[in-house]
């Protein structure tokens, strides 16, 4: 198979044969070379249906014919010069009808350069370098927001992080007495994250009036509220989980959908923090008073697709059309567990599909619980899936997006009950 060979090309230059330490496997990662729509094939010409989107990052398929049009198109005309271009500013207008928190908006680089940004801007205004941070919330790689990523520890995974950086990020439950509790007692926290969806993409929903508490308690105590709406943001509405909750954070951290599913970032929020990274205000003899820089900020090539990406997904068809198509998904699912008699429980929200394998519900249990699929079934269901041609997003997780059609996801269901029933059979599954 040719995946094995690129593996063993790979492992010989790159470390584990990866660029992201999710895509090791053994055996080895499939490679992919195509992809349209809800669609991939492999470098074998194997077709999977694909829940895995690009990280969640295309909800309007792989190959969107007017994304790429508007992509090559730009890398005709002007690919990337490093100045100022109308098209920035087009996308920044569009963020800020769309989001509620948006009076200014910075691009980035990736997710994780928006939290770092968004953390720094936190820090500055609120003039304390402590953060709180909710269990199991994932907000990219840099060392501040690991510590709490991996659920239920209260170390960062990962060898690298100076412990003194690692002090002064402090995690806590999604409990608003909890954090309340902290926020009062610890008088270097300055400033709250919260993954919008609750942990790693509403796999672990946010308890009922969550971002609404929140709100309230940093309103009274003056904290910076953070709302990381990298997955969220353009998908559970137009204008993100704020906007569809009706709350608004003091600043908000984008990538994925909002580039159009092209490589960048960005963070918005009210213009008395945002515009600490203007150049032309000065705070403590420093002009701006946050730097932040990026050679790939807003390149044009990446605006052009995100500005079409705008006028597509703002009028929330799209959205709606994928939430539909994860319910199906969801619905399919749990007709498979009920039909073989196994506890689990496919959940989600908006367009995802998350499955549990401890019963047939998560009330009142927290992340690490939530979290905890035993490795075998990890592994059994990863592989069974494969091998019947469809990919899911994180093991057990989808996404769902414009290309899904109720027929594929038939299909897939039909994929899933055939592979669920062999980990039944194999004594994997009961
Ligand atoms: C909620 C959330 N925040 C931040 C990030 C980091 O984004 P990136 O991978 O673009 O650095 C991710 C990535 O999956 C994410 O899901």
């Amino acid at each position: 198979m040719k995946s094995h060979d690129l593996n063993a090309r790979a492992q010989a230059v790159m470390p584990g044969g990866v660029s992201h330490e999710l895509r090791y496997k053994t055996p080895p990662p499939i490679y992919f070379e195509r992809a349209q729509g809800a669609e991939k094939w492999d470098v074998d010409g194997k077709r999977y249906i694909d829940f895995k989107l690009g990280a969640a990052s295309q909800i309007l398929g792989h190959a969107h014919p007017e994304i790429a049009l508007a992509v090559a198109q730009q890398m005709a005309r002007m690919p990337y010069t490093a100045d100022c271009h109308p098209l920035e500013v087009e996308w920044a207008e569009w963020l800020n009808r769309l989001f509620p928190s948006a009076e200014r908006v910075r691009f980035t680089g990736s997710g994780t350069e928006s939290t770092m940004l968004a953390l720094r801007l936190g820090r500055a205004h609120s003039g304390r370098d402590k953060v709180l941070r909710i269990d199991g919330h994932f907000h990219g790689w840099h060392d501040m927001l690991l510590k709490g990523a991996k659920p239920g520890s209260d170390l960062p995974p990962s060898m690298g992080i100076p412990q003194v950086v690692s002090d002064l990020t402090v995690v806590a439950p999604p409990d608003l007495d909890a954090i309340a509790m902290l926020l009062n007692k610890d008088t270097l926290l300055g400033t709250v994250f919260v993954e919008a969806s609750g942990a790693n993409y509403g796999s672990v929903p946010l308890p009922d009036g969550f971002l609404q508490g929140v709100r309230a308690l940093t309103d009274q105590t003056g904290h910076v509220l953070i709302f990381d709406e990298v997955i969220t943001g353009l998908r559970w509405s137009p204008g993100g989980r704020q906007a569809r909750d009706g709350v608004t954070p003091d600043l908000t951290t984008l990538a994925k959908v909002v580039t159009g599913g092209l490589p960048g970032g960005a963070v918005l929020g009210k213009v008395g923090i945002m515009d600490l990274l203007s150049p032309g205000e000065t705070r403590d003899g420093l002009s701006p008073p946050v730097s932040h820089k990026g050679t790939f900020n807003a390149a044009p090539m990446v605006a052009a697709g995100a500005v079409k990406a705008m006028e597509i997904l703002s009028t929330g068809d799209v959205q709606a059309h994928a939430d539909a198509m994860a319910a199906r998904l969801r619905d399919g699912f749990n007709a498979v567990f009920q039909t073989l008699d196994v506890q689990a429980l496919a959940y989600g929200e908006s367009s995802t599909c998350h499955l549990f394998f401890g019963g047939r519900s998560i009330d009142g249990l927290d992340a690490a619980a939530i979290r905890k699929t035993p490795l075998a079934v990890v592994k059994g269901l990863r592989d069974g899936l494969q091998e019947r041609g469809v990919d899911f997003m994180s093991f057990t997780s989808c996404v769902t997006g414009l290309p899904h059609t109720p027929d594929l996801i038939d299909e897939a269901v039909a994929h899933f009950h055939d592979t669920i029933s062999d980990l039944v059979r194999d004594g994997v599954l009961s």
